[in-house]
């Protein structure tokens, strides 16, 4: 931040938004119900993932370079032929209502106001239709739970996410259940159940139709019966991939062996995720898994990286790992529950300006330099 004047003129004017992530999170676990916040908050088991994937940054130590002309820092990337203003995108969180009457419709305005990919959730409060009508410059990509029980279902959900100008399908692997989640179990609350993620089911004309009937109780009870699906293997990576001409990538590799599988089956690309510690607990971090994975997969697709990045610090460690873009989720869904839209911004912004003030400092004046920057692991 060359104005930091200026910077702290602005942040003196707009009090009501805090600057660290530990108090975005206590003021909103002050304003949200209790169980709304809970099922956010928490991580799986005894959440030694979700700790890890915080203490793991803390492990790795940017070794940064002099004299290199930082006076512009263009972070534009570019991912599957198209041009992004940042190298961060929303991650797919969903039942948004939970956080903000407007939902998804807000966090999808302020994608398009920054030119932040929004990844929109198969759970969303709203449908993928609605949400490119509220932000119809916006990018978006939608995040896919295929569905064991109707793989119809999934086809149909991608093909309308493609017919609605969405740019990339990301399927969510490590999610085939949900995780032994101890928050919502004490707090007894499924969000899914009071329907706050039914958005794409009920406009979609595969689900209505194999429907018995459209009472309420029905259509939450096939959400359910949707929503879980063990039995997901790579062959119906395949079958989705003669399904679309969007490109596919699988969110939650962990292991190497799977990201070459992955180039295998030809995903268009892969990212790097422990589905923020709420899944399977006891697994590595993130930022622990990204290098191996990088090594794989040999530049071939994008990686991204998800997990854990509360600051701009975190997500520049990601990309002198090798992470090509990044995704940012409880940080901006806290932003949306306080301000809504203007919340999800001010999230952003600052974030922005701290990776500015990063890379800048490290002396990467490029995103695409940023491997001349070393990162070393402290024992
Ligand atoms: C679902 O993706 C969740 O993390 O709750």
């Amino acid at each position: 931040m060359k104005n930091r004047d200026k910077l702290i003129q602005d942040i003196s004017q707009q009090e009501e938004f805090p600057l660290r992530f530990e108090e975005w999170e206590q003021k909103a676990k002050e304003k949200m119900e209790k169980g709304a916040f809970t099922y956010v908050y928490h991580g799986a088991g005894r959440e030694e993932t979700y700790q890890r994937n915080q203490s793991a940054f803390k492990k790795w130590a940017l070794i940064p370079r002099m004299l290199r002309d930082v006076s512009q820092v263009d972070m534009s990337v570019q991912l599957f032929g198209k041009k992004y203003a940042t190298p961060f995108l929303f991650a797919p969180i969903g039942m948004q209502k939970l956080a903000d009457e407007e939902g998804e419709l807000a966090t999808a305005k302020a994608s398009q106001a920054m030119d932040i990919p929004f990844i929109v959730s198969t759970v969303s409060s709203f449908s993928i239709e609605a949400i490119t009508q509220a932000a119809p410059k916006g990018p978006k990509w939608f995040q896919l739970y295929w569905s064991s029980h109707n793989p119809d279902l999934s086809f149909s959900m991608v093909e309308r996410a493609e017919k609605a100008g969405y740019e990339a399908i990301v399927v969510t692997v490590d999610t085939v259940m949900a995780g032994w989640r101890i928050g919502d179990m004490k707090s007894k609350f499924s969000p899914l159940s009071l329907g706050f993620g039914k958005g794409n089911y009920i406009e979609d004309p595969v689900f209505i139709n194999n429907l018995k009937n459209n009472n309420e109780e029905t259509i939450l009870h096939s959400i359910l019966e949707n929503i879980q699906h063990p039995a997901l293997t790579w062959e119906n990576i395949k079958q989705l991939k003669q399904r679309t001409n969007l490109p596919i990538l699988l969110k939650g590799i962990l292991h190497p062996e799977d990201a070459k599988l992955a180039l295998e089956y030809e995903v268009d690309g892969l990212i790097v995720s422990n589905h923020g510690g709420r899944q399977l607990d006891g697994v590595i971090a993130s930022i622990d898994a990204l290098p191996e994975i990088i090594k794989v997969v040999e530049g071939k697709i994008p990686v991204l990286f998800d997990s854990g990045v509360r600051q701009g610090v975190d997500a520049v460690k990601a990309m002198a790992l090798g992470a090509q873009a990044v995704l940012i989720g409880r940080p901006y869904y806290y932003g949306l529950a306080l301000h809504g839209e203007k919340g999800v911004r001010n999230v952003m912004e600052r974030l922005l300006q701290e990776t500015e003030v990063t890379l800048a400092l490290s002396g990467v004046n490029q995103l695409s330099d940023i491997s001349k920057i070393g990162i070393r692991k402290d024992r």
